[in-house]
């Protein structure tokens, strides 16, 4: 499935976007399962051979999984032949030395890793991630060439404040500031409200293409290129309303992306 924005055409860079086939006024869906801290060999296994079998050949849409990072290499292999990539979760934003327990962008790279979230809200919530880190490592992943994938969303209090534009606002502006808004025509950005996330309880259609359709806002010229992706407990029975809407260009999947029928039937969607 492609999608065009309602925002006029963005003028043409000359530039294909990395993995993206579509034309700047096209935005290929995008499906991402972030497994966060479950698995093990054996599941991992199972679980991939049924999702790598049933994701072969051409498609519409881009499928990522990103692992557990002890599972990178692991899932990598029993990937390969198969369409789907491979993302991380999370990374330094230092590219090499003495920071004990960390990881690096130059690794994910080597380890075949295309994608990279970073500014997820478990970690900006329980790591006590800043904007100001996130952005670090938004500039660190798209130095070592890889594709970030910046999370952003409001809590529940900014919700029922009406402040979710504000927060959302704060967070991209912490990455503009660093950046500036060009490096972003090789980014993926994600709305996930924080009180949707594992919670069973999905933003409604207007709840988020109010929010997609203000960030898109947010990136200027690139509005129309950049694939903006909704998270907060994405199933295969929500799945098709939510992809249907014209800002939302796939999904970042939790539990979903656990449960092989489930998440391919959410691919197939998307597809
Ligand atoms: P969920 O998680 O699909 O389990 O709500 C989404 C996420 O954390 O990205």
């Amino acid at each position: 499935m492609f999608k065009s924005s309602w925002l006029p055409l963005a003028p043409a860079l000359g530039e294909v976007l990395l993995l993206n086939k579509a034309s700047n006024a096209e935005r290929r869906q995008l499906v991402v399962g972030n497994w966060k801290m479950n698995g093990n060999l054996q599941q991992n296994a199972a679980l991939l051979a049924k999702v790598a079998a049933g994701w072969q050949g051409e498609h519409n849409a881009d499928v990522v999984i990103c692992p557990p990072f002890p599972y990178l290499m692991h899932t990598n292999s029993l990937l390969s032949g198969s369409s789907v990539l491979l993302g991380a979760q999370t990374v330094s934003e230092n590219d090499q030395g003495a920071y004990t327990g960390e990881i690096s962008c130059p690794m994910l790279a080597d380890l075949n890793c295309k994608f990279v979230i970073i500014g997820h809200n478990e970690r900006r919530r329980m790591q006590g991630e800043t904007d100001e880190q996130v952005a670090r490592q938004f500039v660190a992943v798209h130095r070592a060439g890889l594709i970030p994938i910046l999370c952003v969303g409001e809590s529940l209090k900014d919700r029922e404040q009406g402040r979710q534009l504000e927060t959302i606002s704060r967070q991209l502006n912490a990455v503009f500031a660093h950046t500036g808004k060009d490096v972003f025509k090789n980014a993926v950005l994600a709305y996930e409200p924080v009180w949707a996330v594992g919670t069973g309880k999905t933003a409604t259609p207007e709840q988020a293409e109010e929010v997609h359709r203000f960030m898109r806002a947010q990136l200027g010229g690139l509005a129309s290129e950049v694939r903006i992706l909704y998270g907060g407990s994405v199933k295969s029975h929500n799945a098709q309303q939510l992809f249907a809407l014209p800002d939302i260009d796939g999904a970042l999947l939790g539990g979903a992306s656990l449960d092989a029928d489930e998440f391919l039937a959410i691919c197939k969607a998307a597809d």
